[in-house]
């Protein structure tokens, strides 16, 4: 597309085109307006000695500055004798605020009436210490606002229409950010995100299907003796039922010492040999492997006793429980004695870790956020010097916004019920509006409170679920292997083979999500209403997204299998019921739909381009020859005369361009160059009247270009 100007728009639209303007109000607040509109009413500058006496700073003209860096961001600096700094915001009472935490607080996806800190949040219904953050906040009314910093924080939103901050800083820069050009509430995000930090690509494998136990070194079957063959045994399960796989991760216990953690190393009763172990799983098996990482040091152990030596641990006060003391990162020894001793894991082809903790207590409070990007920073060198970047997989459980360039997440420690299922679903909306793109949730759930697993249903439901996350990552071990009694329960296995294998057959969509995600931090999972802004309707949607663009998933998240959807009005004037092809549904209407424990409701929109298929091998070793296959699902309507989809398969993106022409009954797809190891692709396109019911397949072997379909009637 060809963009005018500045200077030319202004010139040929002097009434549409606007300029933000950002002045002081006498009553030293700032205001950002647009011609005689009020866009941003920032009622109060903050600034206090201690944090519960902050007041508006008056004497405005000492420490604070306020410039537009950019023409849709402004920067404003407070520097004065106080030791906190904050600012508070107003607008309508019916203004939705959206983002800082990852935790669905009363199962939202707003944060209305909470006042809470910017650390992690601890045991809470559904999911306990499901912690990524970010100082960072969205309105419904169309702004942005990103405190730079890692200082600890206390937002409040309980005055309804009102937002504030204070930090515990001496100096303080936050960024007011409005949408860009047509871009609306993702361009925000973006400007956000370029501003703190983006995510790398993950390597494929950690999309997953990842498969793990909480405790590798139990629950032996048959010949098993040690956690090393007890992971064979997964391995071998999957193998033979032919579930794809791409990683398995040992949680904590797998190395020696106190409570198997602190001597970085792996427990020689539990793993023999793990060079070869872990070499033979990634080379001949095609798994890659992870190992569970914190900043914690047991009494007794390597890290520990270096610790004790050098005086890097925090202070005594802090509640320890049993689960040991952590390093003052900040003390540069401690940093790197912590980073060289982690660099064993690389070397023994350990590719990623779970880290976990950082919000238990283990130090002051203050300190969470800072000290958490250290520990980040840290796993993320200690794995990038030997596999480089994009190759191997970190993902945390407590993360601070600019750390997103360092690791991935997972939502915590979700509850194994239908509770735990809908907080996730809706703390995966939550993390992608602060821009944690890459994301997974324990599938079935983490904690067995009252429950040792979780049922044959919520299980089912939440695979589904998973299918459909950037991330399927999947619990079994004691009591809850669906191949082993008690659980033994054939149907779960068949979800788990279904959604798994799913999983897998999306990856070259997902993947070039994850793709998108680095450049430009539009998450993958997306509240309705970032594709749908001016429908009121989908602001407070907290158990449907869109995946991507294309898609629109609904998660059963109850018990029964009934749900009401409701189709937004905007990215699509109807949608499509994705896997049978045949229901079509209004945008602007509420259905209920059923599903059966063997699928879940998604829907396609008008135009979608879905590339799918086989491009990353895995465990998938019983497939002789394997080559990769990608095809494109292509879903034409005549409401949509152009649609495209920027397709990553690891190296060049390929821009698909699909057409349709009313007039003479035409559809064309433009691939491009976009082929596969000298194969081509194969097309796919949904049509009505096509002889197997609705479906006609083209299939096409030539280097790509165009292809057009005639005399077509569209689904929808
Ligand atoms: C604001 O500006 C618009 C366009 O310039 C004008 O039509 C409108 O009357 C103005 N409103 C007020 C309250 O001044
Ligand atoms: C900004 O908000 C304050 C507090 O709610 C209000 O008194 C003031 O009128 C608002 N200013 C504008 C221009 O809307
Ligand atoms: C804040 O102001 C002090 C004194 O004017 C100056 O020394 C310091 O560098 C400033 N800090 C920041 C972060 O700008
Ligand atoms: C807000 O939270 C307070 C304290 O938790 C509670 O008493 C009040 O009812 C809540 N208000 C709304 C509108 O949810
Ligand atoms: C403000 O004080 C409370 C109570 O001590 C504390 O929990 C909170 O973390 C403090 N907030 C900041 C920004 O330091
Ligand atoms: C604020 O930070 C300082 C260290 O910079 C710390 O000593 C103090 O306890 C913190 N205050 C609160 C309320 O957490
Ligand atoms: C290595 O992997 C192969 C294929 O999965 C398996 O048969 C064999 O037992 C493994 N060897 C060891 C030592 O784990
Ligand atoms: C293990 O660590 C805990 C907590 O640090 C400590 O209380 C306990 O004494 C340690 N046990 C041994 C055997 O060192
Ligand atoms: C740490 O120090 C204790 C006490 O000196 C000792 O018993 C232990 O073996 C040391 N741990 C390691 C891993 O060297
Ligand atoms: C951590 O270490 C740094 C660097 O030595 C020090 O300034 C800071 O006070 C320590 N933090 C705590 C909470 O002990
Ligand atoms: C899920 O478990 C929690 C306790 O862990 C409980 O409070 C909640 O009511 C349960 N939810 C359902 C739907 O059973
Ligand atoms: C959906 O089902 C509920 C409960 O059975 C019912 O109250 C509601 O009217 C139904 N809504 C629609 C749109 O059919």
């Amino acid at each position: 597309m060809v963009r005018l100007s500045w200077l030319s728009l202004s010139a040929l639209l002097p009434f549409v085109f606007c300029e933000y303007k950002i002045a002081l109000t006498p009553s030293s607040g700032l205001l950002i307006t647009e011609g005689n509109k009020t866009i941003v009413n920032n009622t109060a500058i903050l600034a206090g000695a201690h944090n519960t006496t902050v007041s508006a700073l008056r004497n405005t003209a000492q420490g604070l500055t306020y410039a537009f860096l950019t023409p849709t961001v402004a920067k404003i600096t407070l520097n004065t004798s106080n030791v906190f700094h904050g600012a508070r915001f107003s607008a309508s009472e019916t203004t939705r605020f959206y983002g800082v935490w990852e935790y669905p607080f009363n199962n939202r996806i707003d944060n209305a009436n909470i006042s809470f800190d910017l650390k992690g949040v601890g045991n809470n219904v559904g999911i306990n210490w499901c912690n990524a953050r970010a100082p960072f906040f969205l309105t419904s009314t169309g702004y942005g606002v990103y405190a730079d910093t890692l200082k600890m924080g206390s937002y409040d939103f309980t005055h309804p229409g009102d937002a504030q901050f204070i930090f515990n800083s001496s100096s303080l820069v936050y960024y007011i950010i409005l949408p860009k050009d047509e871009g609306g509430l993702k361009s925000i995000i973006e400007q956000y995100t370029e501003l703190s930090a983006r995510s790398e690509i993950p390597p494929t494998s950690g999309l997953g299907p990842t498969f793990w136990s909480d405790d590798f070194t139990m629950d032996f079957h048959g010949s098993v003796s040690n956690a090393q063959e007890n992971i064979r045994d997964v391995v071998n399960h999957l193998y033979d039922n032919r579930i794809r796989a791409t990683s398995i991760f040992a949680d904590r216990p797998y190395g020696s010492g106190n409570r198997s953690w602190g001597n970085f190393d792996f427990d020689p009763i539990q793993y023999p040999d793990p060079v070869a172990f872990i070499q033979n799983l990634t080379d001949v098996s095609g798994i890659d492997f992870q190992v569970w990482i914190a900043n914690r040091a047991q009494a007794g152990t390597k890290i520990y006793n270096a610790s004790k030596t050098d005086n890097w641990l925090f202070p005594d006060d802090h509640p320890l429980g049993g689960l040991g003391e952590a390093l003052n990162l900040s003390i540069p020894s401690a940093y790197n004695y912590f980073d060289e001793s982690l660099k064993y894991f690389a070397s023994v082809g350990v590719k990623g870790y779970k880290i976990d903790r950082g919000e238990e207590g283990e130090m002051p409070d203050y300190v969470q956020n800072e000290q958490m990007a250290l520990f980040l920073d840290l796993a993320y060198d200690s794995m990038v010097g030997t596999w480089g970047k994009s190759l191997f997989y970190n993902f945390a459980r407590s993360a601070v916004d600019r750390s997103r360039a360092k690791t991935h997440v997972w939502n915590g420690d979700s509850h194994a019920n239908f509770t735990g299922l809908a907080y996730s679903v809706s703390s995966g909306i939550r993390s992608g509006l602060i821009s944690f793109g890459i994301w997974g949730s324990d599938t079935g759930g983490y904690t067995r409170e009252g429950v040792s697993t979780p049922s044959p249903e919520v299980w089912a439901r939440w695979m589904w679920f998973s299918a459909f996350s950037p991330v399927y990552e999947l619990m079994l071990g004691t009591n809850h292997t669906p191949w082993y009694p008690p659980y033994d329960n054939t149907s779960t296995l068949a979800v788990m083979k279904q959604t798994a294998n799913l999983h897998a057959d999306l990856l070259p969509y997902i993947r070039s999500y994850t793709n998108d995600v680095s450049k430009t931090g539009r998450p993958i999972i997306r509240a309705l209403f970032l594709e749908a802004e001016k429908d009121e309707k989908t602001w407070d949607i907290n158990d449907s997204y869109f995946f991507g663009s294309e898609l629109l998933v609904a998660p059963v998240v109850s018990a029964g299998g009934s749900r009401s959807v409701y189709f937004p009005v905007g990215p699509s004037k109807s949608y499509l019921e994705y896997f049978n092809k045949r229901q079509i549904y209004p945008a602007g209407t509420t259905v209920n739909i059923t599903s059966p424990l063997t699928s879940i409701p998604v829907f396609v929109k008008q135009g979608a381009i879905i590339p799918r298929g086989d491009i990353y091998q895995g465990n998938a070793k019983w497939i002789e020859g394997w080559t990769p296959d990608l095809r494109l699902e292509l879903y034409p309507s005549f409401d949509v005369p152009e649609s495209r989809f920027t397709y990553y398969g690891g190296g060049a993106e390929n821009e698909i361009i699909l057409r349709t022409n009313k007039a003479d009954r035409s559809a064309t797809v433009d691939t491009g160059s976009l082929e596969l190891n000298g194969w081509g692709v194969k097309l796919i396109w949904y049509l009505k009247g096509a002889e197997d019911g609705k479906v006609m397949a083209t299939k096409k072997r030539s280097q790509g270009g165009l292809v057009t379909v005639t005399n077509i009637e569209t689904l929808f």
